[in-house]
């Protein structure tokens, strides 16, 4: 971490949540809050709220919530540090750093950053500005069809056919020599110095914030020896496995379409931002990494590659695409013409007829693949069986179960292989699977899946196990949001509630975890509210807080019916509403106790210890009859 914790508080207490989102959404004002269609999913009626009083917002659509930081994270797909940059820049607040070290380090980055940034507005002007950049640089982008706005939108540039313009140029600036070398844009060979990046039209490559970190060259004419891109060397800030070209352009869009295109160059691009798609990276020639998998999913699960018509080109990739499913995202292929790119196809049909292409012929990867190899292998036996194999070993990477089954369906279909053969294979590759993943001590694959189907199962009790949830979280919301408030001769609502609760040890994992964290402040003489749960390091605790504040009317109607929660009055009389929810928590442990006891006497039982239970059955139907007396509840 290389900011401070001052500054991290100075940056909290300056935002106001409804300035922060406007920057990305129109808000429209409705009673308390504002509301805005979610940029987190499609929608058409606005579910997506913001409450200024909170500091937080919420969509009732797909449940995105959190702070103001959270959204800049979130929106811009970038880190925790980022986010507070990028407020404390909008707000004006200088930043501290924190450790030394970190700090040189950082300074070392920042100046890489710099550096690079100046290049690129080198490239850009002498594109524009210079007659070799004008005559030759941007001719050849017109030649290439590349529309004026677009060459800007990526900051395309020029790089003189000369041996040091452009070290003259920065060392002018002050910049040093070894600076220049470490930042991959000069050349030292014995004793000799020279630019990298000479004669040829400059791509820059952005960072997700939009920050430039290296660049890709291309020559201009097509004989020469040279390869056709040179790109910079990996340095302190670009790591090649990481960057993907265009995620800065695209992210916006990505997230607006939930989908993402993926080609193989830079000029393919910025032809499909030419042609309208905007949701669209290049992984530079290489199959894609795993960073960079992460990267796309951190603004969509749904990726779509498009394949040059080039069927050796194809099949060598198939295998890597196995590493996308695995992270479970959605991939559908498009195949271009043999022959073409998504540039030169784009060009050669035109923007309308490129767009319905790539609709239309998008196609499920596995079905995709599945006809590919089948094809190929034709009437050979052992190719088809290797075929079969390479299918069902993708099919079983991935996580979703639901999933796999669908596409195990459509597969016997498509190759006409009975369903329970595929499965058989399948299985026998995901417990090989597994089995190699528990010797290296690792969590299994499908062990969420699993855990997920157990969960949904109904077990007995469950109502009550739910009933007691809700009191659970009713109590946590009510210390939450009136945590300060008096309720009879001036004793606070936290000590009472605290109090009450002494012997009862919270079930549910999430509620315990923050009646404990506010014991453990309480302790050290902070009275936790919701803002500072909100305002949590810890995700789980903060998103907790805001599903408890945010408005109940809103959060669910049936909720309250269900379980007898009355919020409409509870500020007029909070000394009711908690010792209500109280008693009604306590009624329902009780039962579960009552329960647990019943279920006990159902064993073979030596008489003394069946005698014990039938005494702890009385002491507790005593219990329950005494709370709901106080309830007002009659029990049978
Ligand atoms: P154009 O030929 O200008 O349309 O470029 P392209 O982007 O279509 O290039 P191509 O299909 O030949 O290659 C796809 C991508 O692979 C490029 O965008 C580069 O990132 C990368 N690439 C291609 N050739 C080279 C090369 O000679 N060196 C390096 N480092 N990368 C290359
Ligand atoms: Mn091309």
């Amino acid at each position: 971490m290389s900011i401070s914790q001052e500054t991290i508080q100075a940056v909290q207490s300056s935002i106001h949540i409804e300035e922060v989102i406007a920057d990305f959404l129109t808000l429209k004002k409705k009673g308390q809050n504002l509301w805005a269609c979610c940029p987190f999913h499609q929608e058409r009626t606005p579910s997506f709220s913001v409450s200024p009083a909170k500091g937080f917002y919420k969509c009732f659509g797909c449940d995105a919530a959190g702070d103001a930081i959270t959204f800049v994270r979130e929106i811009e797909g970038i880190s925790f540090i980022e986010a507070v940059k990028y407020l404390a820049n909008k707000y004006r607040i200088d930043i501290q750093e924190s450790e030394p070290h970190t700090q040189q380090v950082q300074q070392e980055k920042d100046s890489l950053y710099i550096l690079l940034n100046l290049a690129k507005e080198y490239y850009v002007s002498t594109l524009w500005g210079h007659p070799e950049g004008q005559t030759i640089g941007l001719n050849y982008f017109k030649e290439r069809n590349f529309a004026e706005p677009f060459i800007k939108k990526f900051e395309l540039g020029y790089s003189l056919d000369a041996w040091e313009a452009f070290c003259q140029f920065a060392k002018n600036k002050g910049y040093k020599e070894t600076l220049l070398e470490k930042a991959g844009l000069i050349i030292q060979k014995e004793h000799k110095t020279y630019d990298r990046f000479r004669g040829r039209v400059i791509f820059p490559i952005h960072n997700v914030s939009g920050k430039v970190i290296a660049v890709g060259a291309r020559m201009l004419n097509a004989d020469s020896k040279q390869p056709k891109y040179i790109n910079s060397p990996e340095t302190d800030i670009y790591r090649k496995s990481d960057a993907l070209y265009g995620i800065f352009q695209a992210k916006h869009q990505i997230r607006q379409e939930d989908s993402c295109y993926l080609v193989e160059g830079y000029t393919d691009v910025i032809s499909l931002h030419m042609a309208g798609i905007a949701n669209v990276v290049a992984s530079s020639g290489t199959s894609l990494t795993e960073e960079q998998i992460q990267l796309i999913g951190r603004f969509t699960k749904h990726i779509t590659i498009v394949f040059d018509g080039d069927p050796a080109g194809i099949k060598a990739s198939l295998r890597g695409i196995d590493m996308v499913l695995e992270k479970g995202l959605n991939v559908k292929i498009v195949l271009l013409p043999e022959g073409e790119d998504p540039d030169s196809y784009a060009l050669k049909v035109g923007t309308t007829a490129f767009q319905h292409y790539l609709k239309a012929q998008a196609q499920d990867f596995i079905t995709f693949k599945a006809t590919l190899l089948m094809q190929s292998a034709q009437e050979d036996p052992i190719r088809k069986a290797g075929a079969i194999r390479e299918i069902v070993q993708s099919i079983a990477v991935i996580p979703d179960a639901v999933k796999r089954a669908v596409l195990t369906q459509q597969c016997s279909k498509l190759l006409g292989i009975d369903e329970a053969v595929l499965n058989a294979e399948q299985n026998k590759l995901i417990f090989q699977k597994e089995q190699e993943q528990r010797r290296r001590g690792e969590r299994s694959l499908h062990a969420h899946t699993a855990s997920m189907m157990l969960a949904s199962k109904s077990e007995p009790g469950h109502k009550l196990e739910d009933s007691i949830k809700a009191y659970e979280r009713e109590s946590i919301r009510m210390l939450l949001s009136y945590g300060n408030a008096p309720i009879e001769d001036e004793k606070l609502l936290y000590s009472y509630l605290l109090q009450e609760l002494e012997e009862v040890h919270f079930r549910t994992p999430e509620y315990r975890k923050i009646m404990e964290h506010f014991q453990h402040q309480l302790d050290r003489g902070n009275v936790a509210d919701a803002t500072y749960f909100i305002q949590h390091q810890d995700e789980a605790m903060r998103k907790t807080a805001i599903d408890l504040t945010a408005s109940p009317y809103e959060v669910s109607d049936h909720w309250e019916e269900q379980h007898q929660i009355y919020t409409a009055k509870e500020e007029d009389d909070l000394h009711q509403t908690v010792f209500k929810n109280i008693l009604r928590l306590k009624l329902r442990l009780i039962q579960q106790l009552i329960e647990e006891n019943r279920a006990g006497l159902q064993n073979k039982l030596e008489p003394e210890e069946e005698d014990k239970l039938l005494q702890i059955h009385t002491a507790l139907k005593q219990s329950e009859t005494s709370i709901a007396h106080q309830l007002g509840i009659v029990i049978w």
